[in-house]
């Protein structure tokens, strides 16, 4: 085939592939069978394997993603992010049409459209092309999620018509649908089935569609995000040299341009006709594929945007309009109470199950004490359920209309824990109850041990939560230190273990142990001392035994940690289980000094010493950051970009293309990470 020949296929084939892409995902339709189309998608990747340079701006090959980003890079946004003040009844929107019309009369009219809820993003579109995809960050500046923006099908990679402007800004949301996050956690559900028969760890249930989509928008490997569905809406445009002079005209445009515009909006003349839109689409909205939790009411005249101008947050010629949550009534038959890993006993609602949002709601929390005053519960009473973002339902509030009987119980909050009926103790100002029966709560053993193992911190996955209950019932373990001395014998009680389980329950213990010292400090569990916080205490003080032995004042003058957490620090090191806990674990080999600097503290030279690396691609045998973890301790540099100064870059499968370039043209060492295991022999 001539180049001139593989030039046409290519660009015969991408228009006909983004054609029918545009058919299926923007007008439903599909005018081939999903076969014909992945021959012609298949193709299309074969010629441009082997013509690269033909590959056109357009691809639609980038859709299945494939590109593997290690740190999205930070970019300043041309023009701000901002966000939107919130109202929530009318007399809010009075106010807010008051004002306009006070600063600029009355000649403008309002665009009502659904305050779609997901993830705002801006896009960048040079010559017709999608060039830059940028989440919103702080609103000033974001990440540039380019290769991820490229998966989602809606999105034009190239935008219709020929008379293009060179340079807009289109801003927008992304969303997963509805069913999409479902089928999501019916998916983890059944993995998670899988996982318990193997005695593995389960993966978290996704709380909602809208975090979801934040998280996957993050994801390094585009191809994964390919598959998850995301889709878009577009409710902004932005640019220098474009002849249009409202957001109405704007959504036209875009439309015409191939963006997916959400069809109903509405043109009002005054503030009667948002209201009506708002009440259209109050229960209307629940029947749409994607979440929605509101109206945004703007003022279409850009002139008179312009002249009402923005506050340093956000615009005074918009404001979004919040529906009340979604909330059901039902019967409050039992409060329990919960004991969590830190001895925080929370209260629990059991309801008479009750359908919210198309979920069946059986429990709600009651948060704590103070709330449960404030709802003055009685058993029997028909309470408010409200589902917020979060999994668990909260009770907002009493019909006291229903509560008629005499003999009312009131449901109080517990004196002792439900586990282990020690009496609780409440700290002056917080509003929690704690069981300060650390060393023997059953729930506050086993919390502690799956916070220890979780993926966060020691990562050890070869353990789940049901082997952690049974290796506490069969004496195997009392605390996390027990993990690091169980011998083949003890696992052999297990009645479901085979060989091959206990292999890799040993294998996963053993391997936890190369864990950096921030880690285990944040696997100890210590109350308020998150991943953030451990990092800056083992950046700092750069081994336990300094911060055992630091001061409550000391410890506040480290930056970010206040009264709080360091006096919780403290406190944690005044208990003598504690410090015992800690010695059998160091006895054990876990890392209890900073790595980075265990070779300055010791003044024992590491095999890598001096050597600097950057470590790029997905690896067969190591997470990155083991790799990361690995070169530090051996007295290494870990750089995140190539330099003069890069001794060595360790390359994994789908290495960053930029990288690899600029290795060869500073001849710079590529190294496998076979070469690198020698290396440290
Ligand atoms: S207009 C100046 N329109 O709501 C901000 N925003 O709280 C202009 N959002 O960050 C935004 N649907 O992510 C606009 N139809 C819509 C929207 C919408 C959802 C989000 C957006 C923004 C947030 C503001």
């Amino acid at each position: 085939m001539s180049t001139k020949e593989a030039k046409k296929e290519i660009t015969d084939l991408t228009s006909k592939i983004n054609y029918y892409n545009e058919q299926y995902y923007m007008n439903h339709t599909s005018e081939i069978s999903d076969y014909e189309f992945d021959k012609l998608l298949e193709r299309l990747i074969q010629l441009e394997e082997e013509y690269p340079e033909l590959k056109l701006e357009d691809s639609p090959s980038q859709r299945v993603g494939g590109t593997i980003t290690k740190e999205f890079p930070s970019v300043k946004h041309d023009y701000p992010m901002l966000s939107l003040s919130n109202s929530y009844d009318k007399e809010d929107l009075e106010e807010f049409d008051k004002r306009i019309k006070k600063n600029i009369g009355n000649e403008f009219t309002y665009v009502c459209e659904l305050k779609f809820d997901g993830v705002a993003i801006s896009l960048k579109y040079e010559n017709g092309i999608l060039k830059q995809g940028i989440t919103r960050g702080d609103g000033y500046q974001g990440d540039d999620i380019t290769a991820n923006i490229k998966t989602i099908r809606s999105i034009p990679l190239k935008i219709k018509g020929e008379h293009t402007p060179s340079r807009f800004e289109v801003r927008g949301e992304v969303f997963m649908p509805k069913s999409v996050f479902e089928q999501l956690n019916i998916e983890i559900s059944e993995e998670n089935k899988k996982r318990e028969l193997d005695g593995k760890k389960s993966l978290p249930i996704l709380a909602n569609p809208r975090n979801t989509t934040s998280g996957t928008l993050k994801m390094q490997n585009s191809s994964i995000v390919s598959k998850r569905k995301l889709d878009c809406y577009l409710y902004g445009l932005i640019g220098e040299e474009l002849e249009i002079h409202s957001h109405s005209k704007a959504l036209e445009q875009l439309k015409i341009w191939g963006f997916n515009i959400f069809p109903s909006y509405k043109v009002c003349e005054n503030l009667q006709g948002v209201f009506e839109f708002i009440g259209e689409w109050e229960e209307k909205r629940k029947t749409l594929p994607l979440e929605t939790d509101g109206m945004v009411i703007k003022v279409n005249e850009y002139e008179s945007q312009q002249l009402l101008g923005t506050t340093a947050k956000s615009p005074r010629w918009a404001i979004a309009y919040k529906y009340k949550a979604e909330t059901a009534k039902t019967i409050l038959e039992t409060v329990t109470f919960q004991v969590g890993r830190t001895g925080a006993v929370t209260p629990v609602a059991n309801l008479k199950p009750v359908v919210l949002s198309g979920t069946t709601v059986k429990r709600a929390s009651l948060h704590n004490a103070n709330e449960m005053e404030r709802l003055d519960l009685y058993l029997g009473d028909k309470v408010y359920v409200e589902k917020g973002g979060e999994i668990i339902p909260k009770v907002t509030g009493v019909d006291i209309s229903y509560r008629k009987e005499k003999k009312l119980i009131k449901a109080h909050f517990t004196e002792s824990c439900p586990s282990c009926h020690s009496p609780l103790f409440k700290v002056p100002d917080e509003a929690v109850h704690y069981c300060l029966n650390s060393a023997s709560c059953k729930p506050q053993i086993s919390g502690k041990i799956e916070h220890f193992i979780s993926r966060k911190a020691m990562n050890i996955d070869s353990i789940g939560s049901e082997t952690i209950k049974e290796m506490l019932e069969l004496d195997i373990i009392k605390n996390v230190a027990d993990l690091y001395y169980i011998k083949k014998e003890d696992l052999e009680k297990i009645s479901r273990f085979k060989k091959k389980s206990i292999e890799n329950t040993l294998l996963g213990i053993e391997k936890s142990k190369e864990k950096p010292f921030e880690k285990v400090l944040f696997a100890l569990g210590i109350r308020f001392v998150g991943e953030t916080v451990a990092e800056k205490l083992a950046h700092h003080y750069k081994s336990i035994d300094k911060i055992i032995s630091t001061s409550i004042e000391d410890l506040i003058e480290v930056r970010d940690i206040g009264k709080r957490i360091a006096e919780s620090v403290h406190d944690f090191f005044r208990v003598t289980e504690n410090i015992e806990l800690i010695e059998r674990l160091k006895n054990a080999g876990l890392n209890f000094t900073l790595s980075e600097s265990l070779y300055e503290l010791n003044g024992v030279e590491g095999k890598l010493k001096e050597k600097s690396f950057v470590v790029s691609g997905v690896f067969e045998n190591f997470e990155r950051e083991e790799l990361k973890d690995l070169i530090k301790r051996e007295g290494g540099k870990v750089l995140s970009s190539v330099s003069k100064k890069t001794d060595f870059i360790i390359a994994g499968e789908n290495m960053g293309e930029s990288k690899r370039t600029k290795a060869l043209q500073l001849g710079v060492e590529i190294i496998s990470e076979k070469d690198f295991v020698k290396l440290l022999d």
